[in-house]
């Protein structure tokens, strides 16, 4: 049984005492204790493949944030290296693949993933649950499957991602084929992520807002639809960041929430995607590096753009590195002692 769970309640549209809060990418990243941790670990990776220091880091913002979730800690890249294209993390500079999708033969390599595959996540979740013991429901996480894709094609991390954008224009054929065996892979996933004990899942499309609404409407928007139909046993968030263009669209989806970014306003995004859906985010991350009235001000102002109902109270997108935990704690703060 939780004894805290409003981000659930939110996220099915029932009633709740206040608006919930949680950061995407709050686990690490911001707190000294993950640094501490992951200083002790080597690289990221190792961190990410020890259960007992996903779990431990995982709970840390639970600790000093008194966040309403907690986010299991692992990346969206274990889905390509479960597949067959392992990832490194380069220290200061991001993900960066050895391999990348370039063929027909390249693609047929790739195995469909079993969630068996990234067992140490699995492990770390059943890890993490009954070490929270109920204080706050678990989200798990994927990469929606053009994210994932863009990845596979470019080999890191990228301003335009034109190669990946290349592929669907000149390989479409071939890149429904990819798009294909990640969505099944990460339906895999997401399905041991449940079984393990996440309480909620969200579908992270990251690049979104890269695609051109045509692209996205024929290689991005059905694999999400075949997630969210195949996924019934939690509530499902999907984030896509910079889609505005697809609100209309999302609202279709057979998911609880929706994540917005900084540049969707709350009302019109309301009127786009309809009454029967959450919203979640949307504070500009770039608020919290100002001065704690700022900090303030614009919280509560975003807390009254989307009312009583159906609100997840987040930022926009992850919380950069640098920013002061402190006033990371003023923003969870300030949502937790607002009252409409
Ligand atoms: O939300 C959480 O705190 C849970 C853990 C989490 C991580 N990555 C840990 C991480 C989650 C949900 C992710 C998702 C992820 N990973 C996304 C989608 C979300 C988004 O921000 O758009 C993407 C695109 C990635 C790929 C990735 N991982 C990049 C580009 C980088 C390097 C740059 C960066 O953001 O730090 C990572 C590394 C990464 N993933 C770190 C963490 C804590 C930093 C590693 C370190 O130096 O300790």
């Amino acid at each position: 049984m939780l004894k805290n769970d409003l981000l659930l309640r939110a996220a099915r549209g029932e009633k709740v005492e206040r608006t919930p809060v949680w950061l995407m990418r709050q686990a690490g990243r911001i707190l000294p204790e993950y640094r501490e941790v992951r200083a002790k670990m080597g690289g990221f990776k190792e961190l990410v493949e020890n259960p007992e220091f996903a779990c431990e880091v995982t709970i840390q913002p639970v600790d000093h944030l008194g966040v309403d979730a907690a986010i299991i800690f692992s990346d969206i890249l274990v889905i390509p290296e479960a597949m067959g294209l392992p990832y490194q993390m380069v220290e200061k500079r991001g993900p960066w693949f050895e391999n990348t999708i370039q063929s027909a033969a390249d693609i047929d390599r790739m195995i469909v993933a079993e969630a068996d595959d990234v067992r140490y996540t699995i492990d770390a979740i059943a890890m993490t649950k009954k070490e929270l013991d109920g204080r706050v429901p678990l989200i798990g996480f994927a990469g929606a499957p053009w994210t994932i894709f863009s990845y596979m094609i470019e080999g890191s991390g990228s301003k335009t991602f034109s190669n990946a954008k290349k592929f669907l224009y000149t390989e479409p054929i071939l890149a429904h084929k990819l798009l294909e065996k990640i969505t099944l892979s990460t339906i895999n996933y997401l399905k041991g992520q449940v079984a393990a004990g996440a309480d909620l899942v969200q579908v992270f499309d990251s690049w979104a807002g890269i695609l051109s609404p045509e692209q996205y409407r024929e290689f991005a928007l059905p694999y999400i639809a075949r997630i969210c139909d195949a996924i019934d046993e939690v509530p499902i968030t999907v984030f896509a960041k910079g889609a505005f263009f697809i609100r209309k669209e999302l609202g279709g989806l057979n998911c609880q929430t929706i994540g917005l970014d900084w540049n969707m306003d709350a009302k019109e995004s309301r009127e786009l995607i309809g009454s029967s859906k959450t919203l979640q985010g949307n504070l500009d991350p770039c608020v919290l590096y100002a001065n704690d009235e700022v900090i303030v001000a614009k919280t509560k102002e975003m807390l009254q753009a989307f009312g009583p109902n159906r609100h997840i109270a987040n930022l926009g997108h992850g919380v950069y590195p640098d920013i002061d935990p402190r006033k990371v704690k003023l923003f969870v703060d300030t949502v937790k002692e607002f009252r409409f």
